[in-house]
């Protein structure tokens, strides 16, 4: 494998909207990120990856974008974005911005002139078809519910929107677009960004011609998914678009791809990929039911650990994968993936660990380093996010009483990991001195980062170590290279594998609340972190607490 100046970094996601208010108006900003800068590059920080701040409507909080040329005023100025790319540059720090091309606003220029003019040119931007009534182009379902058409105003055409209807799909089969998305990135690009992550790529290539598929609800519509099972040549795309653009820089791309066949990892992230690295979203993803997030099933420790392991064996030394526990699209991850009741220091460290030693690079997701956790939501009013509106909707029409449909939808709510970064344990958890645009959780007073800067033991501190081992020259080679190796993958509630590379290292974390013993083959020379002061231990035999992880060199 092609090495590449981005291997051996640590990567953090902002939620601009959510991370610090610096002038009281409730909304994150780019100013406030600046002024947390020191935070990240003290916690050990190297890439910074920011979601949309672009101009926008905000009705999928900025992955609705109106010009890709222009800062949101809510965020701040282009002047700003310049002041934070430099800024951070000083400390060492490179920016990725959220390239979200699938589709745009329909408050886009492109989008105003197709309606004016659907047979010219900006309507051959997006996929219209004509109007027919009492009936669809076709029965597909759009992710955030409802069928994917709607009404082109004022025209006798519809639109095609895979997201919310007011995301209308940008027609890549048109080289114009192309050009367009390019040029934007460059433009970028050239400002001094490190790259960028890149949104719901895999919807670009959609099976032509458009036709209907098996529904498979009572709305007689269909999941997108069919259509992108039988969609083939996005290759053709992704490929122009690296060579047109990422390439040329030595940039970083981050794809979030979900449905890449194993055969495909290295056209994917490969050397020459398309993409330096995608997410593992592996973990994310399990138990999830074509009916609903109402259906889906609970993941256990154990299917914890078969997904990180099923997601490192289909990569192998093949590529790096981008290593998560938790982003802006779901539940906070020590709240999903620790056992019920079980959410404490150490478990949330346990987890720290063993996601974060995996192969690939680590992304933490702002507010992970704190351990947040997720929202105790009282009533479906005082959700925001669109998607969980939407499941609400569809828990209650598959016959869930209301408390029940809002208790499984609150599991998966994109605003459980959207509620304000948790500073200080002042009011609205020191994000803003005005009104927050989201309710903090009402746990900041107990979990904010002031009180656990502070502290050695808190669950940041873990996160610092864990960063200054991956990055500690000794170890470093065999963290960030190593292999991946499996060890007492049977056992129960328990979660262990190697990194062997230079050194070996054993990274085990007993999975429950009860002790279990494990047999060392050797002897450890070192530990290397532990989240308990010591480590019981007869000879060869370690009896870990509950939830301990320990790194040991063997
Ligand atoms: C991605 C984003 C999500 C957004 C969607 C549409 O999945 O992560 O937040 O709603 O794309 O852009
Ligand atoms: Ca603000």
């Amino acid at each position: 494998m092609e090495r590449k100046w981005w291997h051996d970094k640590v990567a953090y996601q902002i939620y601009p909207k959510s991370f610090y208010d610096s002038n009281g108006d409730g909304i994150g900003d780019i100013p406030g990120i600046i002024s947390k800068l020191d935070y990240l590059a003290d916690l050990g920080i190297d890439i910074l990856w920011l979601s949309p701040c672009y101009r926008s409507p905000l009705a999928d909080q900025g992955y609705d974008i109106s010009d890709y040329y222009d800062i949101d005023p809510r965020f701040g100025t282009m002047e700003d974005m310049e002041r934070l790319i430099a800024e951070a540059k000083k400390r060492g720090i490179c920016i990725l911005m959220d390239l979200v091309v699938n589709h745009c606003s329909d408050e886009h220029e492109w989008f105003k002139r197709a309606c004016e003019d659907p047979d010219g040119k900006y309507g051959k931007y997006f996929y219209l078809r004509d109007k027919k009534e009492g009936e669809l182009p076709t029965n597909w379902r759009s992710y955030f519910g409802g069928p994917v058409w709607d009404d082109l105003p004022d025209t006798d055409k519809q639109y095609l929107h895979v997201f919310h209807k007011k995301q209308p799909d940008l027609n890549w089969e048109n080289p114009e677009v192309r050009e367009e998305v390019y040029k934007n990135i460059n433009w970028w690009l050239d400002k001094g960004l490190g790259g960028f992550r890149i949104d719901a790529i895999i919807n670009i290539k959609k099976a032509l011609p458009m036709h209907d598929y098996e529904p498979d609800r009572e709305d007689g519509l269909c999941s997108i998914h069919a259509m992108l099972q039988e969609a083939e040549g996005i290759g053709a795309f992704l490929g122009e678009m690296r060579d047109r653009t990422f390439k040329k820089y030595d940039a970083f791309s981050v794809g979030e791809v979900f449905n890449e066949k194993p055969e495909e990892v290295p056209d994917f992230i490969g050397d020459n990929g398309y993409f330096s690295s995608m997410f593992d979203f592996n973990e994310a993803i399990f138990g999830r039911s074509g009916k609903g997030w109402y259906d889906a099933a609970p993941i256990t420790p154990d299917d914890y650990k078969k997904c990180c392991f099923a997601a490192q064996a289909k990569v192998k030394n093949v590529g790096f994968l981008s290593n998560i526990i938790e982003n802006h699209d779901g539940s906070r991850g020590v709240s999903y993936y620790i056992p019920e009741g079980d959410c404490c220091d150490e478990s949330k460290k346990m987890l720290a660990a063993l996601n974060f030693l995996l192969r690939g690079l680590p992304f933490i997701y702002q507010g992970q380093e704190l351990g947040m956790e997720n929202v105790p939501f009282a009533s479906i009013d005082e959700v925001d996010d669109i998607s969980t509106l939407d499941e609400y909707k569809v828990a209650l029409e598959a016959g869930l009483p209301p408390e029940e449909a809002l208790k499984a939808v609150s599991k998966f709510s994109r605003d459980n990991a959207r509620t304000p970064m948790q500073w200080t344990d002042g009011a609205n958890a020191g994000f803003t001195t005005g009104t927050p645009w989201l309710k903090a959780n009402p746990n900041y007073p107990s979990i904010n980062a002031a009180a656990q800067v502070q502290d050695a033991d808190s669950v940041y501190s873990f996160y610092k170590k864990l960063i200054a081992l991956r990055k500690d020259p000794v170890y470093k080679e065999t963290i960030v290279y190593g292999a991946l190796e499996p060890v007492w993958e049977e056992r129960h509630n328990l979660m262990a594998y190697y990194r062997k590379g230079e050194r070996t290292l054993l990274v085990v974390g007993n999975y429950q609340r009860e002790p279990q013993e494990i047999a060392l083959p050797a002897m450890y020379k070192s530990v290397l972190l532990n989240n308990y002061k010591d480590i019981a231990q007869d000879k060869g035999t370690i009896r870990l607490q509950g939830y301990q992880v320990l790194v040991l060199e063997m």
